[in-house]
């Protein structure tokens, strides 16, 4: 409600939007190595990704808690900033579509989201693992962080289609399959297209290899070490490097699990146009 309230959106902002899980972290990796290679080649000894943790690089709406931490510090950032948040677009700030301000919006697989989350949220819980079953049912009823998986994509996904020039939709599922590709366009519409001669000197492909899972994962920034982001939890950096795979859910949910989810998410975006 803080942040609906206070936080002042300017035209030339863009937002990195996602349901928990789905990719945010290799997003704002992208996204900021994109938008800042000007400064800071791919290649350079002295990126900041290899001393920052992607997280930090390109900071959340809603975090920390802002009630406690208020927003003057996106205040103070210059413009064109480059924001991330995890609110469904029932919960952004209304000044982001009044502006038109650029939104990206990275989905993926539910039933890898919920593998996922499962395994992150009992890296959070202390002293509690929530068995998956009981996980899976929660989550299968809509019982998400920042809602029902459904209603979050099926809100950016009806956006992305009203408002096809301000909202970039992307599937990481498709996006590990042809990182080139997607790199190219997340480059274009974030207003900073390839050249033919970056091209022609694989600056792309730099930018898909410094962002990777594997070399993300490798680094001692990501690999070590824990910092509280959300405001009392403290996350081991590298609890957002897992197995950054397609398809993982085969090997943690039962047949019937995967049909039923399936099932659920079939219906849900029924008509929409949106399948996984
Ligand atoms: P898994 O748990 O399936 O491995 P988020 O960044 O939104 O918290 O999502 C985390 C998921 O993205 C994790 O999935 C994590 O491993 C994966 N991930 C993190 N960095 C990645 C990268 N550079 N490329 C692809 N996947 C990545």
């Amino acid at each position: 409600m803080l942040v609906q309230e206070c936080f002042n959106a300017r035209p030339d902002d863009t937002f990195l939007v996602t349901s928990p899980k789905c990719g945010i972290t290799w997003l704002k990796a992208l996204a900021f190595t994109i938008t800042n290679r000007f400064r800071h080649a791919a290649t350079s000894d002295d990126h900041p990704l290899l001393t920052h943790h992607p997280q930090d690089l390109v900071p959340f709406l809603e975090m920390p808690y802002r009630q406690l931490q208020p927003l003057a510090d996106l205040e103070k950032l210059a413009s064109p900033r480059l924001l991330a948040t995890h609110m469904p677009i029932t919960l952004l700030p209304p000044s982001v579509s009044n502006l038109g301000c650029r939104v990206v919006y990275l989905c993926r697989n539910p039933k890898d989201v919920f593998v996922s989350l499962w395994h992150f949220t009992n890296k959070v819980g202390v002293d509690y693992t929530m068995p998956m079953d009981k996980a899976f049912e929660l989550f299968s009823d809509g019982l998400s962080p920042y809602g029902p998986i459904w209603e979050h994509n099926l809100g950016l996904w009806k956006k992305s289609i009203a408002e096809s020039d301000n909202v970039l939709f992307l599937k990481y599922d498709e996006m590990m399959a042809e990182p080139v590709k997607h790199v190219k366009m997340l480059a274009k519409f974030l207003c900073v297209p390839f050249t033919e001669e970056e091209v022609s000197h694989r600056v792309v492909g730099d930018v898909v290899h410094l962002c990777s899972f594997d070399k993300l994962k490798s680094m001692p920034i990501n690999s070590s070490g824990a910092i509280d982001r959300i405001g009392g939890l403290p996350m081991e950096n590298s609890a957002y490097f897992r197995t950054g795979k397609v398809g993982d859910w085969a090997n943690h949910l039962t047949e019937e699990m995967a049909k039923k989810l399936d099932a659920i998410i079939e219906e849900k975006l029924r008509g929409s146009g949106l399948i996984f």
